[in-house]
């Protein structure tokens, strides 16, 4: 029987739903544009059965797909829970199997398997598209394919026998300049190990070059970014041990003395060829973009000086305060013999590290970043739970990059939102001319709201109502019908 009352990962309004829908031709407001023809994916995590331990971070709720089929000014919705190996087993026996977050051996032992780990993965961060097919991934597995019209999952991918690592990011990157995706896999060959698996595919799916290597240390490799020559994998803070795990603990733990770092890895590139860069003590958990002049390389993403996770305990014990994500500058000069990158603050502002950008301009200098914030001057009336990520995000900015200005989209004092994503008005239509779309909560009518807005202007265009709520959206995705057989 399942029963939530002994451990809350979530309650409230981002408390478990639990249940799959379907709705044809949900309410909307205002209009929704008819050259919008595609697929708003978004993935969230939804415990079938609550965890076991109280401190669970929540990272491992089991993985929940839906869609926002647009066509023709009129959207459906559709959801579904992933069918991991994961949800099956728990199902099957109707309750909670699995431990810690990436901890195997916390789990049953009808279960537990500690030389695959990856096949506990509960495919709950992004969905993504590659070569004409859908995935749902997260970085402790394989990806699952799901179909893109019905949402069955049709299971674990290893691309046909050619991705050799036990793992695969949940956020590979596109280059629509060369129609490759490159991708990687970290703690490749097992748990807590240095190894990572770089990789190449064409837009049919085929790899075409690869190779590994290791970090100075295992740490989390959430995001990565690409370059028309590099591919740039960021990582540090973050730190795990099978001491760690065989103790019984959640994966990663903060050291706070420990350097950052960044591989940079030419595209094409052999393992001698890969450069480690090393910062002072920093959290990189996604990246804007990256482009290389020359031999010199810039990445820009949202930077905090330390710990961004309210859930990994500091290794020397201290109590977690929050850092502040500011959207910085990291410049690598490549024709130098040092090793340390420069760092400059772009935008002071406090936001949270989900920025998206036009991805037509990934790899390439791009002018606007797009992010989500908490304006603490905005008022705010709705009640939220106790729970550190639970802040008020209430508006969405963009942000030039050659005007030094941003520009803000306020959701309202009863509404908070989660990731946006930019669908362009036109394939041809210049940087940031279409719209930005975002899932919101409305915490007084208790239902979930998909907003679309012009994404120069920053205006709001229509609104999808949704008949209830859905727990945190982790990462969304649009795919139209040239990225996908969409019905
Ligand atoms: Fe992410």
């Amino acid at each position: 029987m399942a029963d939530f009352s002994r451990t809350h990962p979530l309650s409230g309004f981002f408390a478990p739903t639990r249940f799959e829908a379907d709705v044809i031709d949900c309410v909307v407001t205002g209009a929704i544009p008819s050259e919008l023809d595609g697929a708003f994916y978004r993935m969230h995590g939804d415990w079938i059965y609550a965890p076991k331990f109280t401190d669970e971070p929540s990272l491992s709720a089991d993985g929940y797909i839906s869609m926002l089929r647009f066509r023709d000014g009129s959207v459906d919705y559709r959801g579904r829970y992933v069918k991991t190996d994961r949800y099956l087993r728990q199902v099957a026996a109707r309750k909670q199997l699995y431990g810690y977050y990436r901890n195997p051996y916390s789990d049953d032992p009808e279960v537990r398997d500690i030389a695959r780990p990856n096949l506990r993965t509960a495919a709950n961060t992004t969905p993504v598209v590659l070569a004409g097919k859908l995935y749902a991934t997260k970085e402790e597995g394989l990806p699952y394919e799901i179909d893109p019209n019905t949402l069955e999952t049709r299971g674990p991918s290893d691309f046909l026998g050619s991705w050799p690592s036990l793992t695969f990011t949940a956020h590979p990157k596109f280059d629509f300049f060369t129609g490759e995706t490159v991708a990687y896999g970290y703690e490749s060959t097992g748990l807590a190990t240095n190894d990572v698996h770089v990789a190449a595919f064409d837009r049919t799916g085929r790899v075409t070059w690869s190779l590994d290597f290791q970090v100075p240390y295992a740490s989390m490799l959430h995001d990565m970014a690409l370059t028309k020559d590099f591919v740039v994998i960021p990582g540090g803070g973050t730190v795990t041990s099978l001491e760690r795990l065989e103790a019984g603990r959640p994966h990663w733990a903060w050291d706070s003395k420990r350097p950052s770092y960044y591989a940079i890895i030419p595209r094409g590139g052999r393992t001698e060829d890969v450069r480690i860069f090393e910062g002072p003590e920093r959290s990189i958990v996604h990246t804007a973009n990256a482009w290389n002049d020359g031999e010199k390389l810039v990445l820009d993403a949202p930077i905090a000086d330390g710990n961004t996770w309210p859930w990994f305990e500091d290794v020397d014990g201290g109590a977690f305060a929050m850092n502040i994500f500011t959207i910085r500058r990291i410049t690598f000069d490549l024709r130098s013999n040092s090793n340390k990158p420069t760092e400059d603050v772009l935008f002071d502002r406090d936001v949270t590290s989900f920025t998206r950008i036009d991805d037509r301009f990934l790899t390439r200098p791009n002018r606007y970043i797009w992010v989500q914030y908490a304006d603490p001057d905005r008022p705010f009336h709705a009640a939220l739970p106790e729970d550190p990520r639970v802040r008020p995000v209430n508006c969405y900015g963009r942000f030039d990059l050659v005007s030094g200005t941003d520009l803000a989209w306020f959701a309202g004092p009863d509404h908070v939102l989660q990731e946006p994503l930019f669908v362009p008005r036109t394939p041809h239509a210049d940087e940031g001319d279409g719209y930005l779309i975002g899932t919101m909560h409305n915490l007084v009518e208790l239902r979930t709201e998909i907003v679309i807005l012009d994404a120069m202007k920053m205006l709001e265009i229509g609104r999808v109502i949704l008949p209830f709520r859905n727990p945190y959206q982790v990462h969304g995705t649009w795919a139209g019908p040239r990225d996908l057989a969409l019905t």
